[in-house]
């Protein structure tokens, strides 16, 4: 049985999620993977916590949810940020999960440089980091003979990152469409039934699906966000915030999504990249174009029939054809899973058990 240690760096919802989710499994870790997993260090704003011996994970989670602040728990050493934690203490598995927005890269970018540079492997839910430099964090990975895995900033825990790069090794990725963003679908969705944007949106923010300020969601810029992650898994590019067109929903009205309805067409907010068309030379040396805005899609199209919060992924590679996921792309629970799909994947993969 080989140790697997974990630093988690961000604990909040996900954070406490996937520490939850590796105690609840862990006589499955070690029947199935063989690894026996201890959370050796937790970091918050407030700082770095590490224990050798790994924590007691139920009473660190009871500590932090009954409201006690994490530099106070008893026993292990302390440092004032996670980058000072890290840069002096040692795991396998640093697991970030610290709150960033789809434009933000830091803090989570300094964090995951700084492990997979001292050799960690890094499992991540921090979109705006990936989406500012997934090519280089996964050359800077590939260098150092560990894995960076991202499964939950693209559909969450809806498993599209390891299709493309698992399930369809090999295939080459033609095209990508994909539906990205639940709380636009959502809104989307009441408009079609006859909703105004404003009570579309106000519904959204009732259920807990938008936040007070939806500007990320409504403008598009999550999406762009997952658009540039996609980019580095399915075609090995680093695209800039610039090099993605980007229309949000705010323009759209009822009528025009009831002019849609009339024509068989349904109106959503897709994301869409390929390589452009008009230059000649390799698939692989093509410029992207990469696009994400309102589309009016024929009800023969499987996208077009995704609604309400659900997220979908239509992969068009050679010689596969077209390979639709669908399935939640937002929530704690589902954020947490991938990230402990991502770790499950580390653990099974020999460099990851220490081999
Ligand atoms: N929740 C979801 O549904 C979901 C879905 C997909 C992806 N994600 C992504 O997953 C990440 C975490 O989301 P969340 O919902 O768990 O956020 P959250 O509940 O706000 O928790 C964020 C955690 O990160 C910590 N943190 C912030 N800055 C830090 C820093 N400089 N050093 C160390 N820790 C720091 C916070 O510390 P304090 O406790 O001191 O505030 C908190 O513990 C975000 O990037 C989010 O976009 C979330």
């Amino acid at each position: 049985m080989q140790p697997l240690r974990v630093s988690i760096v961000g604990f909040g919802t996900v954070g406490r999620w996937l520490a939850e989710a590796i105690h609840r499994h862990r006589s499955w870790l070690e029947d199935e993977c063989g690894v026996v997993v201890t959370v050796v260090g937790v970091a918050t704003r407030a700082g770095f916590i590490y224990r050798d011996t790994g924590f007691d994970t139920t009473a660190l989670l009871e500590f932090v949810s009954a409201g006690c602040p994490l530099r106070d728990y008893p026993g292990g050493r302390r440092w004032d940020s996670a980058l000072e934690g890290l840069a002096q203490t040692e795991c396998d598995v640093m697991a970030e999960a610290s709150g960033t927005n789809p434009r933000e890269p830091e803090p989570a970018l300094s964090h995951i440089r700084q492990a997979l540079g001292r050799g960690t492997h890094v499992i991540t839910s921090s979109k705006g980091a990936c989406a500012a430099a997934a090519v280089e964090l996964l050359a800077l990975a590939r260098r150092r003979g560990v894995q960076c895995r991202m499964e939950s900033t693209v559909m969450s825990g809806t498993p599209v990152l390891s299709t493309i790069r698992e399930g369809l090794a090999g295939a080459r990725v033609v095209a990508i469409r994909g539906i990205l963003n639940g709380t636009a679908n959502h809104i989307l969705t009441l408009m079609a039934e006859g909703f105004e944007y404003a009570d579309a949106v106000a519904d959204a923010q009732a259920r807990g699906y938008a936040e007070a300020d939806p500007t990320d969601d409504v403008e598009g810029h999550d999406v762009v966000a997952k658009t540039r992650i996609l980019a580095a898994t399915a075609f090995s590019r680093s695209i800039g915030l610039d090099q993605v067109i980007r229309h949000g929903i705010t323009e759209i009205t009822p009528e025009t999504l009831q002019r849609a309805a009339h024509t068989g067409c349904r109106i959503k907010l897709v994301a869409t990249m390929r390589p452009q068309p008009g230059h000649s030379g390799q698939p692989a040396a093509l410029p992207l174009e990469a696009r994400v805005g309102p589309v009016a899609l024929p009800l023969t199209d499987p996208l077009s029939r995704v609604d309400g919060v659900m997220n979908a992924l239509a992969i068009e590679t050679d010689p596969v054809r077209e390979v639709t996921i669908i399935g939640p792309g937002a929530g704690a629970e589902q954020a947490g899973q991938g990230m402990f799909a991502d770790l499950i994947a580390v653990a099974r993969s020999p460099r990851g058990r220490g081999a």
